[in-house]
């Protein structure tokens, strides 16, 4: 008795440890989540269980990451021995196939983060443990494939309460992080701009801060089993202090990046209105993480975006100006990625950037051919898009990209899904051209008819007709460029503004 008390404290300690270092790391933005503190690997009773045979549990196979542990380099090995990784899922209401999938785009989301996946189990159960996540027994099972696989931790396929999180971690006796915290970790490695970073580390914090207390609580019950008997005392023990200094360090670290996102939108907000007054329409590429947005943008303006086959390559937006075949005008911007489950802290801490979808003139909307679920995809990308004002009205190209990955069954089945949408491939350039059509036929066209002569000082206006516009006809005169043309309003004012014409 009195040595399992012992190593709960020890754990307790460790735990500690291991809720400083998030704190700390997060206040610090290095590192990433899967590589903080690891506990070490306690005595463990294997015991005897058939694994196969557990009732309830279901290994999921292809989980495992590809690579060899004896092919990777030196380096790479010292990576990959830091975070070896176990899977679990629980599946509650959805059918087998849903929640494997999601647990392979659990695993997918961990290789990103740089960990090596070892195994990945789900178990049935109608509803998560208050306690442990998983039932008591299925616990100790994991733990057991834990020790076998010597992983280091554990990764969740959901969100955890700090209880949950630490009642598991008492059992598998390695670290346990959810998917929301590795998500929000991802975030945070990929985020370029000063924006992005503010933006996912305040959702980090956010997602951080109702969590604190459970380690609080841990450190309470530490204080008041050695304060004998200390009704009270125990829980302003040192730890409940330390842990309101976290909570004021981290409130106020929140109100400062509050206060610079805030101070970040005027900025953003000047360049849309210009963009805006300018009349130049704007496409936005929306899609779920790894569809081929940045790839899609490459191609269709050579902008040398990062493309990785990473989820979560793209944070920030980024806008790039291209021209239709008759020399229109238009910008595309690349937007996030969207995923599952996005924590809503992130979808929060983003509105500023998706806002930006809300006002496109087009909204393409890419997805991928070759993934098991694209109307899952599907349905989460318009999620999202339904929660931003104004997406609802702007017209959407569905584009299934990846058609050179997609078998012909796959590409035959998308077609009776998504009839309307355009098959690309935006790796070798098939359907590009018959997209960028669309794409054209889709952004609004100039409406105002003018008829005026534009002074010999003016020609920017007369450049921003050819850009903008469609000239019909231009002649040089006496007083300046005569042109008729279709252009928007704004232009039509400032081409009236200037005229030299008597008839205007
Ligand atoms: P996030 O930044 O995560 O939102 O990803 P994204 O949607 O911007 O995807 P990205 O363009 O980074 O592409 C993801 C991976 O898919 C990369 O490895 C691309 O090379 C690959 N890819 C993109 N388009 C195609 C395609 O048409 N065919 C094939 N085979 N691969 C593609």
């Amino acid at each position: 008795m009195a040595d399992s008390r012992d190593s709960t404290s020890a754990h307790d300690d460790e735990s500690f440890k291991a809720a400083e270092d998030v704190v700390a790391r997060i206040l610090a933005r290095q590192g990433t989540a899967l590589a903080s503190t690891r506990f070490q690997d306690t005595t463990h009773d294997a015991g005897d269980l058939e694994r196969e045979a557990r009732a309830g549990m279901r290994r999921v196979n292809d989980i495992a990451s590809q690579t060899e542990l004896d092919e990777v380099s030196e380096v790479e090995y010292r990576q990959v021995r830091l975070e070896r990784v176990v899977l679990v899922g629980l599946r509650t209401t959805q059918s087998l196939e849903e929640s494997e999938n999601s647990l392979r785009e659990l695993a997918a989301l961990a290789d990103t983060a740089g960990s090596h996946v070892l195994d990945g189990i789900i178990q049935r159960r109608p509803t998560p443990d208050p306690g442990t996540y998983l039932g008591s027994g299925k616990a100790r099972e994991l733990a057991e494939i834990v020790a076998d696989s010597r992983a280091d931790t554990v990764i969740v396929d959901g969100e955890l309460t700090a209880s949950q999180r630490r009642g598991l971690e008492d059992v598998v006796k390695v670290k346990v992080v959810d998917r929301t915290t590795l998500i929000l970790d991802i975030f945070a490695q990929h985020a370029k701009s000063r924006e992005g970073q503010a933006q996912v580390e305040l959702a980090q914090l956010e997602y951080l801060l109702p969590r604190l207390r459970g380690w609080g609580e841990s450190m309470s019950r530490q204080a008041g089993g050695r304060v004998a008997g200390g009704e009270g005392i125990g829980s302003r023990g040192p730890g409940e202090t330390k842990i309101e200094l976290d909570r004021r360090r981290i409130r106020s670290r929140m109100a400062r990046l509050r206060a610079q996102i805030r101070d970040m939108e005027p900025a953003r907000r000047t360049q849309r209105a210009a963009r805006r007054r300018m009349g130049v329409p704007s496409v936005a590429i929306v899609g779920y993480t790894n569809a081929g947005k940045s790839t899609l943008l490459n191609q269709l303006t050579d902008a040398g975006v990062l493309v990785e086959d990473a989820l979560f390559a793209t944070l920030d937006p980024t806008v790039r100006r291209t021209q239709t075949s008759d020399g229109r005008v238009f910008t595309l911007s690349d937007t996030v990625g969207f995923v599952r489950n996005l924590p809503t802290q992130l979808v929060e801490a983003f509105r500023s950037t998706l806002e930006e979808v809300g006002e496109a003139d087009v909204i393409v909307h890419v997805v991928d051919a070759a993934h098991p679920d694209p109307v899952g995809q599907v349905e989460t990308v318009r999620g999202v898009l339904d929660t931003i004002d104004g997406t609802e009205t702007i017209p959407e190209i569905l584009v299934l990209n990846k058609s050179d990955l997609a078998s012909p069954e796959r590409r035959a089945l998308n077609r009776t899904l998504f009839p309307k949408a355009v098959a690309i491939s935006a790796r070798t350039g098939q359907g590009i051209e018959e997209l960028r059509q669309l794409i054209e036929d889709t952004l609004p066209r100039p409406r105002v008819y003018v008829d005026v002569v534009v002074p010999y000082d003016h020609g920017d206006l007369v450049h921003a007709a050819h850009e903008q516009g469609e000239v019909l006809s231009e002649d040089y005169e006496a007083a300046g460029t005569h042109i008729t043309a279709h252009v928007d309003s704004a232009l039509a004012d400032r081409l009236h503004h200037v005229n030299a014409a008597p008839h205007g």
